[in-house]
């Protein structure tokens, strides 16, 4: 027989103390991620290697609904242990001992957890089973209180225990199963009413050990707790794209180098204006959106960009970079031609693809060379030009 580690997770609560914002949703139930909160428990869990098995307690009214909403999440991603669903009762402690009694014969150790503490870690976990030693019968996390506790009654001050023996108990909570069954027992026969497992162990007389909780491990009670749920805005992510094109002289386009007419140039072979500048920024922009490049967006073989304005594509592709939230931060552009000599166009340039995209002139730059007679552009046979586009995208 393998001596196995099991977890119970209660989500069997009302969740009374949150009702007012949750329209009497009870909290192990709020969506999170795209699932039920009691779900992120289980994921947790499923990630500790000796786990063989989890125990969920719900409402008893809300059982055969858990049921069918589990077979769903497993569906979806299993989380490769066993699963088994039963009914809680009125108090914690019942669901509790309502879950010991579904555990299987083979478990030896028990881990209890609350399913409105959703971010603990697995580390924590890890913490736990290295501290269950033959000295402690239970293992538990907490972390030391920040403020002075009062014992108070009808609104008076009992007593002020010394902070530094004050600690805030969490769970998950750590126990030989046989010995947590054990006192649950003598619990329901003398009528104890506790509000963790660990303080019937401790009651019973058997030494409890304390191991550094988390503060993330927070436990969703009151609607203030709600914030921790909500979804941080999602952060842009930093994107850069480079682009390239070629074109040959000898053409029937007059040269037009972002989108400004450059006169006594040599002409251009193209299908659209043959702006070499514009298509290779538009390549760029393509790169940082990852959509492929323009002549799959614009085809040649298609006759409605026959002589297109490159200045049209180049709105088409900002149209698609700012509905998948693109910012542009900088544009670096560079002309390579051996003819015409571009020194006096590039100020006028810089200015256009600006205004095209919307940026100042200093988040632009245009740089011509010559490739020193060598190769195509050396031959004045052709021209080409290389973009790179820097920028953020924020996913939608
Ligand atoms: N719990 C349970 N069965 C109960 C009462 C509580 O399984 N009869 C579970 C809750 O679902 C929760 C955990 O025990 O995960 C801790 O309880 P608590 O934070 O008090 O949750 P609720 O009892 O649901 O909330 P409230 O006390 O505000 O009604
Ligand atoms: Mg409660």
């Amino acid at each position: 027989m393998t001596h196995s580690l099991w977890t119970i997770i209660l989500a069997a609560g009302r969740g009374s103390r949150l009702a007012s914002s949750t329209g009497g949703k009870c909290k192990q139930f709020l969506h999170h991620e795209g699932h039920p909160l009691y779900w992120r428990s289980v994921l947790t869990m499923s990630a500790i290697p000796e786990l063989a098995g989890v125990v969920l307690v719900f409402p008893a009214h809300e059982l055969d609904r858990c049921r069918a909403e589990l077979e769903n999440l497993k569906n979806i991603g299993d989380p490769g242990v066993r699963i088994l669903a039963v009914s809680g009762g009125d108090m914690r402690q019942d669901s509790v001992r309502l879950g010991l009694a579904a555990l299987p014969r083979d478990c030896e150790r028990v881990l209890v957890h609350d399913s409105a503490r959703p971010f603990f870690s697995a580390a924590l976990v890890h913490t736990l089973l290295a501290g269950l030693t033959d000295e402690a019968c239970g293992v538990i996390p907490a972390i030391a209180v920040t403020d002075t506790v009062k014992q108070v009654e009808n609104d008076l001050v009992l007593a002020t225990p010394p902070r530094e023996t004050l600690r805030a108990a969490q769970t998950p909570q750590l126990f030989p199963t046989a010995l947590l069954r054990r006192v649950h027992e003598q619990a329901l026969a003398e009528g104890w009413a506790v509000t963790d497992d660990a303080g019937m162990i401790e009651r019973a007389g058997f030494a409890v050990r304390v191991v550094p909780g988390e503060t993330a491990n927070l436990k969703i009670t009151t609607p203030e707790d709600l914030r921790v749920l909500a979804t941080p805005a999602p952060l842009p992510v930093p994107c850069t794209g480079f682009g390239y094109d070629v074109h040959a002289y000898g053409g029937n386009r007059p040269m037009v180098l972002g989108g400004m007419p450059i006169a006594g140039a040599p002409f251009i072979k193209a299908h659209s204006d043959g702006d070499v500048l514009l298509h290779a920024l538009c390549d760029a922009i393509l790169g940082c959106l990852g959509l492929g490049d323009i002549g799959e967006h614009f085809p040649d073989s298609d006759d409605k960009f026959e002589n297109i304005s490159s200045a049209i594509l180049l709105s088409e592709v900002m149209d698609k970079a700012r509905s998948q939230g693109l910012v542009i931060t900088h544009v670096d552009l560079t002309v390579i031609a051996q003819t015409p000599r571009l020194a006096p166009h590039k100020t006028a340039i810089r200015g256009n693809v600006a205004r095209l995209l919307e940026l100042s002139d200093l988040q632009v730059n245009v740089k011509a060379t010559t490739e020193e007679h060598l190769g195509f552009t050396g031959r004045k046979e052709g021209i080409k030009a290389v973009a790179v586009v820097t920028g953020a995208r924020t996913p939608a």
